[in-house]
């Protein structure tokens, strides 16, 4: 006899893909028991950007007391927990193996179902962590941008998704990152150029558009961006000289309009209900406010430590999974290039 499908989960998720170590409970996909997230940024702000080999050392030191921490946090033990899910990539090979070996122990010491969970299907499903999520009706377009992503999605349901496009290059995140340092703001760049670009000028520099015609799609590059920044600082002799704020809101100003042109296209091109902004670069304050002023339909944009890597997104999109059937095995491995679709 098959056991029946369960409609309800509690989960306790793990995320160790890149610099934030996190574990988090949540139950039915929809309600945060506990998340807790160590962020290693303080570690690689003097690298200017995340070293690999010191976040995999990292995630080992500290991801028992944060497993502990969102289990203590929940007022939960581990008899009350139905599966135990984790990432399994896109992200850093040594990060993702540290979070894969602790889900796979707990699993075999507490005799759990595993669940390896993609990182973006994570961001995508960050939004049913929010107030609204019961009025959501598919399809949505999601634009999923961060660090190492940026990504349209058409999300037909629970787990159904079609990749409209993406960044031929750089991710917007690296781009703000890259551009961060240029102008000689903290790591990481994104934070601070929004902040820089608040007492900026957004006109005082024409940087480039691109792909931004029919024709391209609804991909998207930001390396020529990136380059003209880069050729517009030269134009100073000294550092101090450089005109920040207005070089990060033009540069800010740029990643923007082709972030929200695409997005609202695919929009109504698809008749989606609902536009849903996730990832790092989503906590961009001129990003939430132009979409919301680009589209005539709901913009749901979770808060700022939903948008950014964490444990409780990887618990949601596990969520579905779980209560479909779906079970992965002990021999499953990390997968740093993972696709979604
Ligand atoms: O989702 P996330 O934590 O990690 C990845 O999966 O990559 O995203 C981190 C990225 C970084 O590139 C960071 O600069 C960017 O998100 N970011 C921002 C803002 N806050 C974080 N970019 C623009 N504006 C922000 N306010
Ligand atoms: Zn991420």
């Amino acid at each position: 006899m098959t056991e029946p499908l369960a409609s309800a989960s509690r989960i306790l998720a793990i995320e160790t893909s890149c610099d934030e170590t996190s574990a988090a409970v949540v139950d039915n996909g929809t309600t945060i028991l506990s998340n807790v997230i160590a962020s290693q940024i303080d570690l690689h702000a003097q690298y200017g950007g995340v070293f690999p080999e010191v976040a995999s050392r990292q995630h080992v030191e500290v991801i028992y007391p944060v497993v502990e921490q969102a289990m203590r946090e929940a007022f939960i033990g581990f008899d009350d927990v139905d599966c135990i899910a984790v990432t399994r990539g896109p992200g850093l090979v040594g990060s993702l193996l540290v979070g894969m070996n602790m889900a796979k122990g707990l699993a075999v010491a507490r005799n759990k179902p595993l669940l390896g969970i993609n990182h973006i299907e994570g961001h995508i499903s960050s939004v049913w962590l929010t107030e609204e999520a019961s009025d959501i009706e598919f399809p949505v377009v999601t634009l999923v941008v961060s660090g190492g992503h940026t990504e349209l999605y058409l999300v037909l349901d629970h787990g159904r998704y079609q990749h409209l496009g993406g960044t031929l290059d750089d991710a917007a995140g690296e781009a703000f990152d890259k551009v961060g340092r240029l102008l000689g703001l903290p790591f990481p760049g994104g934070p601070a150029i929004d902040a820089a670009a608040e007492g900026g000028n957004p006109l005082a520099f024409k940087f480039p558009r691109a792909m931004m015609q029919r024709k391209h799609g609804y991909n998207f590059s930001f390396s020529g961006l990136k380059t003209a920044v880069m050729r517009q600082s030269k134009q100073y002799s000294r550092p101090e000289h450089l005109p920040v704020r207005d070089l990060a809101a033009s540069f800010q100003a740029a990643v923007v309009e082709m972030l929200v042109t695409k997005t609202a296209r695919a929009a109504e091109d698809y008749g989606a209900t609902a536009v849903h902004l996730t990832g790092g670069v989503s906590a961009n304050r001129a990003l939430r406010a132009a979409m919301v002023e680009a589209v005539d339909l709901p913009v749901r944009v979770p808060p700022p430590l939903l948008c950014t890597d964490n444990a409780a997104m990887i618990a949601s999109a596990a969520h579905w999974h779980f209560i479909n059937g779906r079970r992965d095995t002990l021999a499953m491995d990390v997968f740093p290039s993972l696709q979604l679709v």
